[in-house]
């Protein structure tokens, strides 16, 4: 079983985001496991204080060290090993669906969530072995990056999605985005449903969804268009 545990000064936040839909089931259908920990039980503070001003000066407050370190370490001490941790920050390398398939074969991972202005540098050089970002765009902390990780690495861990749910067969499978989908009625608002879709001719629905899927990557993804032409020798 896959376990996510997630450093966090807001652990509600995390724990009720995932706890709906897909992967809500798969935690109660025991494929995964997620476990918030609040960096805050582990201050020495006796305010409960886990920040204090930068040294050098400059805005905002920094989280310290040695409450996210304890953390750490409870999970550590607890499991018997060192699992992969990752620090969500925009400075990371881009998170991916390739990443989320590797992270996927982990037992063990840790997500640290930073707030206010980073982290003490020197608890990152301890624990850390990934920084990712997901995307170029600022975020108020890592929760919801971290929640973005754990959906998309849960989706690729084995038994978590059904046949019918597969991930093998869609978007960046092969760097082509996913072809329209529709369903009942035949007719809604004017519009029709595609004829070749209600042949039955599975080749021809094959050869449109391809043709489909080839046109929007070309429109909306020109950098994904290229690396698929590539792939295909073209
Ligand atoms: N923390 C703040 N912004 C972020 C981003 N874009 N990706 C990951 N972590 C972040």
């Amino acid at each position: 079983m896959t376990t996510f545990y997630i450093l966090t000064l807001f652990p509600e936040m995390v724990m009720d985001g995932l706890n709906t839909s897909i992967i809500g089931r798969a935690v109660k259908n025991e494929h995964l496991r997620i476990e918030a920990v609040n960096i805050r039980d582990y201050t020495m503070n006796k305010h409960g204080k886990v920040d204090d001003y930068p040294y050098g000066g400059g805005a905002g407050m920094v989280m310290q060290a040695q409450p996210i370190y304890d953390a750490y370490q409870s999970i550590v001490e607890r499991i018997g090993h060192r699992p992969r941790t990752v620090y969500l920050t925009p400075k990371g390398s881009t998170f991916s669906q390739a990443k989320a398939r590797e992270f996927a074969l982990e037992e063990d991972l840790i997500f640290l969530c930073g707030h206010y202005e980073g982290v003490d540098e020197r608890v990152l050089e301890e624990i850390v072995t990934d920084y990712m970002s997901i995307g170029d765009y600022v975020l108020t902390g890592g929760e919801l990056p971290a929640m973005v990780m754990i959906d998309a690495i849960s989706r690729m861990v084995p038994g978590v999605l059904s046949n019918e749910e597969s991930g093998q067969t869609e978007t960046f499978h092969n760097y082509l985005l996913e072809y329209p989908q529709y369903s009942r009625p035949e007719e809604w608002m004017g519009k029709k449903v595609p004829e070749v879709l209600l042949s039955g001719h599975h080749k021809n629905i094959e050869k449109w969804r391809l043709e489909q899927s080839i046109q929007l990557t070309r429109e909306n993804r020109p950098d994904l268009y290229e690396l698929y032409k590539r792939q295909e020798g073209k």
